[in-house]
C-alpha cells in the first residue's frame, strides 16, 4: 500500500495534511525517513509518524452488492446475513454502513472504519444515496414534484417530511397494477430513515415491488459485480468516501 494511504487509514490525518507533513520529514519506513508518499509500505513494516509508531491495523472497505434475501446485520442466529458473503467474514470488526431492507438489492458498504460510517449515516450529513426502483400505481409529473417539494409521511413507522429528493421516470413496463403498468424509476435521496423510499412512494399511493441502490455519496455500486459479490474499494473510491464527505453539513 502507498505510504500516504497507509497514514490516512491509520488516521494521521487527510491526505493534504499528510502530504504536507511527510515533506517535513514526519514518517519513516523501518527507522528511514520517507517523504514520498507514493513509496511502498512493505508488507510488515514498522511505520512510525511524528516518532510514534503506528499500529497498522489497516482500515478495510468492502463494496458489497447485496442480493435480495440477506439481511443487512452482522450476525443472525438463523437467517443467512451481508457478512456471510465476506471472504473475512469471521472479521469481528466489519461491520455494513446502513441498513438495505432483507428484499432490497445493490450498493453495500462494509468497513471497520468507525468514524467514516458515522460521518456517513450522521442525520446533519446528508449523503445522496439514489436507487433505481420498480412501482406500481400510477408515476407522473405530479409526484415528481411532490418529491421535489418534500413528500410528507405519516404511517404506522412514524410522522416526517422527507428532504427534497430528485425523482426521474424512467419509463413504464407491462405487468400490474390497476393500470397494467410497472414505471422504472430513479430516485435520490439525501436521508436514510427507516423504509424511506417504499413510505415515499406508499404515501403517494404507489407500491415499490422491486428495489437497487445504485449509489451513496460518491460511492457507485460496480456493474462487474453481481448480485452476492463484493470487492474491496480501490484507493480512488476510499479516498473519495473519506475526504469527500467534508462539507455535506445540514444546510
Ligand atoms: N428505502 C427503502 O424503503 N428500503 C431500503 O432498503 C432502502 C431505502
Amino acid at each position: 500500500m502507498r505510504l500516504d494511504r497507509y497514514l490516512s487509514e491509520n488516521g494521521c490525518g487527510t491526505r493534504s495534511e499528510i502530504k504536507k507533513e511527510l515533506k517535513k520529514g514526519a514518517a519513516a519506513v523501518n527507522g528511514s525517513v520517507v517523504r514520498d508518499g507514493s513509496a511502498q509500505v512493505p508488507e510488515g513494516a514498522r511505520v512510525t509518524w511524528h516518532g510514534e509508531e503506528i499500529a497498522g491495523d489497516a482500515l478495510v472497505y468492502y463494496m458489497l452488492h447485496k442480493p435480495a434475501g440477506v439481511i443487512t446485520a452482522t450476525r443472525d442466529p438463523k437467517q443467512r446475513t451481508v457478512m456471510d458473503l465476506l471472504p473475512e467474514r469471521r472479521r469481528k470488526d466489519l461491520y455494513p454502513v446502513g441498513r438495505l431492507d432483507r428484499d432490497t438489492e445493490g450498493l453495500l458498504l462494509i468497513t471497520n472504519d468507525g468514524p467514516l460510517g458515522h460521518r456517513l449515516l450522521a442525520p446533519g450529513k446528508h449523503v445522496d444515496k439514489t436507487y433505481e426502483a420498480l412501482v406500481r400505481g400510477t408515476v407522473t409529473d405530479r409526484e415528481v414534484a411532490r418529491f421535489r417539494e418534500g413528500i410528507d409521511i405519516d404511517d404506522a413507522d412514524g410522522a416526517f417530511t422527507a428532504l427534497p429528493a430528485e425523482l426521474e421516470i424512467l419509463g413504464t413496463e407491462p405487468g400490474g397494477g390497476e393500470d397494467g403498468a410497472l414505471t422504472r424509476v430513479r430516485v435520490t435521496i439525501r436521508e436514510g430513515k427507516y423504509h424511506q423510499v417504499k413510505r415515499m412512494f406508499a404515501a403517494t399511493g404507489a407500491e415499490v415491488v422491486y428495489l437497487k441502490r445504485l449509489s451513496m455519496g460518491p460511492l457507485r455500486l460496480d456493474p462487474a459485480l453481481a448480485p452476492g459479490e463484493c470487492r474491496r474499494l480501490t484507493e480512488e473510491e476510499a479516498t473519495a468516501l473519506t475526504e469527500g464527505l467534508q462539507g455535506n453539513e445540514e444546510v
